[in-house]
């Protein structure tokens, strides 16, 4: 069988989607009227071998994304073409999805042992049942088999603990178990997945020349737009990602990096690029970056 690697943006929008179902900001007023296209929730479906597929993070969204993704429609009664499904934090927008997963449905969930300690302490989650759903704990920096033909690697990223486990001070960009990112390799092909992101280290970067394409945090557009947009005192860098614009930003800090297909995920309903007429849209494509979108398919 011939390998080629294979993606769709289920979701491309961060926690709460767009619109928001609170929020009355332009985007999500323009997106609630049918004037910018809505996005749901993070998710990134992946396949190798076009036949078998992993789903990395599982958005409340997901019942919807599956229906409008027929690749991943039952091909039996209740056969999938849907083997794993990974979570790259305990966040809410890419756990929350599992509860939909139930009925006793077959697949491995893979996660870093840190990681699975925060599903394995809410007992919500036993509604994927044990018997079927083996919960697989992946250490750091360890190549496993995701599905046939692809393999992937979890290693730390800056980041912090989930929102709803945030206690005292809170360490924005923590190494460890708590944020990873995903390296998928297929043959010569070389993919990752880092939808949340405090910042980009050097050793980070070192990683991420010469992949043939990138899926990263799109979350803000400039560090202090929810404040200016008049939503709340959160800054980007509080929430643990990095914006897209500045000089301290994603869109700076890959410009001299060779890497095959920059793609924006995970972005707020406060984030222009949402906007396809917008000058930060045009700026941010203009720098080499595609704006991830729901049921967009990236090859490589
Ligand atoms: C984030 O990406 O910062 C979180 O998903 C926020 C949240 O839990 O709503
Ligand atoms: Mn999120
Ligand atoms: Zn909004």
């Amino acid at each position: 069988m011939t390998m080629s690697f294979r993606a769709r943006i289920l979701g491309a929008a961060a926690g709460g989607g767009l619109p928001q179902w609170n929020c009355g900001c332009p985007n999500c007023n323009l997106a609630r009227a049918g004037d910018i296209p809505a996005q749901t929730q993070s998710s990134l479906a992946v396949t190798a071998d076009g036949a078998t597929w992993a789903i990395l993070n599982a958005s409340p969204d997901i019942r919807e994304q599956l229906a409008c993704a027929p690749s991943l429609h039952p091909s039996g009664l209740r056969e999938l073409p849907l083997a794993s499904v990974l979570v790259t934090n305990g966040d809410i927008d890419h756990v929350a999805g599992l509860l939909t997963l139930r009925e006793m449905q077959a697949f491995t969930l893979f996660a870093t042992p840190g990681i699975h300690e925060v599903l394995d302490a809410n007992p919500i989650f036993d509604a994927l049942n044990r018997s079927v759903v083996d919960r697989a704990a992946i250490a750091l920096d360890t190549p496993f088999e995701l599905v046939p033909g692809l393999e992937a690697t979890l290693f730390a990223v800056p980041g912090k603990v989930p929102l709803y486990m945030e206690a005292g001070d809170v360490q924005t960009d923590l190494v460890g178990e708590q944020t990873v990112g995903v390296e998928l390799r297929s043959g010569d092909t070389r993919v990752y997945y880092i939808p949340g992101c405090a910042m980009l280290s050097d050793r980070l970067a070192e990683r991420l020349v010469g992949a043939d394409a990138v899926f990263f945090d799109g979350t803000l557009w400039r560090d202090d737009e929810m404040r200016r947009a008049g939503l709340g005192e959160k800054t980007g860098k509080r929430m643990g990602h990095m914006s897209m614009s500045g000089a301290d930003g994603s869109i700076a800090a890959f410009a001299g990096l060779t890497i095959g297909q920059k793609v924006f995920v995970h972005m707020n309903n406060t984030n222009p690029v949402l906007r396809p007429d917008s000058d930060e849209r045009e700026e941010a494509e203009a720098a080499g970056w595609i704006i991830g979108q729901d049921g967009m398919e990236i090859t490589a």
